[in-house]
């Protein structure tokens, strides 16, 4: 029986290396266009903590023009106060379709726009908007440099760039339980392994800060301003 083992373990290590799975804007749409149709019923209530957070801290922030990359089907847009402005954006056509019928249905007179566009190239000018934020977006985009500089080039100086994701710990509770939820998140295009250092050092963000979400703080809120 050891003898079993100890073929089974080397013929393991003979394997080649599984390759990554390739994320690129394409492979996300195909992702999203699965989740769409149930993910409300499946993310509605796991991420609400995280998206509550940042709505309340953009809703203390004084009216302005609000971008929400990577809008989803739309579901935080019935919390954004009166005076905000808020213009979505989202790389998936079908998760597009399920927040246009929302802004019909829910008559959400302060949506400007839905666009489909990549959020590493935003079809907007440079310091159009007051707020920009990205919920559960910046660790499943397929690259993060682009998307940060698009970000910071569409926010106006003085404005505010928020981000709320589950960001990797190196150790503790939080390593385990977010590696048991690997699977989960594969399939949502999320880099398990995505730090927090990842969004951090960009030139013209200054880190306001970085604040727990939930009892269990699996998930960060961070805020920077744009300088
Ligand atoms: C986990 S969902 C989060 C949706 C929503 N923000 C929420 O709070 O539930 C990630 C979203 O990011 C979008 N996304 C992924 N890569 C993108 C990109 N490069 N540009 C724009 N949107 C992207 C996906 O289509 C999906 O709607």
């Amino acid at each position: 029986m050891l003898d079993d083992v100890a073929k089974k373990l080397k013929s393991r290590q003979n394997r080649p290396p599984r390759r990554k799975a390739r994320v690129d804007v394409p492979s996300v749409r195909r992702a999203y266009a699965r989740w769409a149709p149930v993910y409300d019923r499946v993310f509605g209530t796991g991420f609400r903590a995280g998206r509550a957070a940042a709505i309340a801290y953009i809703n203390e922030l004084p009216p302005g023009r609000v971008l929400e990359c990577g809008v989803g089907t739309g579901i935080s847009l019935p919390a954004y106060r009166d005076g905000h402005r808020i213009t979505g954006m989202d790389v998936s056509p079908d998760m597009l379709e399920i927040a246009r019928e929302r802004v019909a249905r829910d008559r959400l007179a302060n949506v400007d726009a839905l666009d489909e566009a990549d959020a590493a190239a935003l079809p907007y000018a440079d310091e159009s908007f007051d707020i920009s934020v990205a919920m559960f977006v910046i660790t499943v985009v397929p690259e993060v440099a682009p998307v940060m500089s698009e970000l910071i080039r569409v926010t106006k100086p003085g404005g505010r760039v928020v981000f709320v994701s589950h960001f990797s710990d190196q150790r503790g509770w939080r390593k385990t339980f977010g590696e048991a939820l690997a699977p989960l998140s594969a399939s949502l295009g999320w880099h398990t392994d995505f730090t927090i250092d990842r969004i951090m050092g960009y030139p013209r963000l200054r880190h306001v800060e970085t604040r727990r979400i939930g009892p269990l703080g699996f998930f960060s809120l961070v805020v920077f301003e744009r300088v």
